[in-house]
């Protein structure tokens, strides 16, 4: 279904704010690099997320935790070379604002000085605030991210839907609406019913996105390699995977080495 929206020269936090407003849902994707960002911001994406996801999907590891602050402004300051448009939010990555809110309003500076992100994303309520609360008097945007928050992994134990639970789910509704008053401009949601999803949009100003939260809230994001189905190996409910880059990447690999090997790559015309 085509919709109709405004046309925005630059997203800013503004406008995000503005489509909740007017009903129009938010499209956001994950980048971590020059080449992938130009083609989503070309193709008219509202928010490119830097996420601390570039530890599992551009380096191996098992977790996000691993990734640093060094790391993510190198993967931000490539994908800000890279678009024309779009809003770019960078995840301040585990153990760079938990917990001393002048170590994160630090880090937060560094993301925007060394990357020229246009704003910074951290996981967690209420025990945040204070780190949240610093970075915002610098005029620094800040997205909030409850529910899966990855980052807390090893006390989730799992990776299963956040929040089934009455006591959870009260929690939560209570840090979106803290969140708000303390000044994010927006908030994930990753993996909680759509039907609490739903009633946390409803209950803010601010745009909630979300990932494995339903169709009632005003955004979603994905990880983008997911999305084109290169990794092939996670399958969560939540996603649609819109091409089957692992299997088209495999025959083009294939019939490359094959060419080699046959001599039939180069030919005449593709040599000097
Ligand atoms: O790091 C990331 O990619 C994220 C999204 C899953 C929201 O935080």
């Amino acid at each position: 279904m085509s919709v109709a929206k405004k046309q925005y020269k630059r997203i800013t936090v503004k406008s995000l704010i503005e489509m909740k407003a007017n009903k129009e849902k938010i499209s956001m994707l994950t980048a971590y690099d020059y080449t992938m960002a130009k083609i989503v911001d070309a193709a008219g994406i509202d928010v490119i997320l830097v996420g601390d996801s570039a530890s599992n999907v551009m380096a191996g590891h098992e977790t996000t935790l691993p990734i640093t602050l060094d790391q993510m402004i190198y993967h931000a300051s490539s994908v800000i070379r890279a678009i024309e448009r779009c809003l770019v939010v960078v995840d301040l990555p585990f153990g760079t604002y938990q917990g001393n809110s002048k170590h994160a309003l630090e880090s937060a500076i560094r993301i925007m000085k060394e990357t020229g992100g246009h704003a910074v994303k951290l996981e967690g309520g209420s025990e945040i605030s204070e780190s949240i609360s610093r970075i915002l008097t610098a005029g620094i945007p800040v997205m909030g991210h409850l529910g899966l928050t990855p980052q807390s992994i090893y006390k989730f134990g799992t990776y299963t839907v956040r929040a089934k639970e009455e006591e959870e789910a009260a929690k939560l509704k209570e840090d979106a609406l803290l969140l708000e008053k303390l000044g994010c401009f927006a908030l994930v949601l990753e993996k909680v019913p759509a039907k609490l999803a739903q009633e946390v949009a409803e209950s803010l100003t601010i745009p909630v996105i979300g990932i494995g939260a339903g169709a009632g809230v005003d955004g979603q994001v994905l990880v983008t390699h997911d999305m084109l189905g290169m990794t092939h190996e996670f399958n969560p409910r939540f996603l649609r995977r819109y091409l089957d880059l692992y299997s088209e990447m495999t025959n083009a690999f294939k019939q490359y080495i094959d060419d080699v090997k046959s001599v039939d790559f180069p030919n005449d015309k593709e040599q000097y």
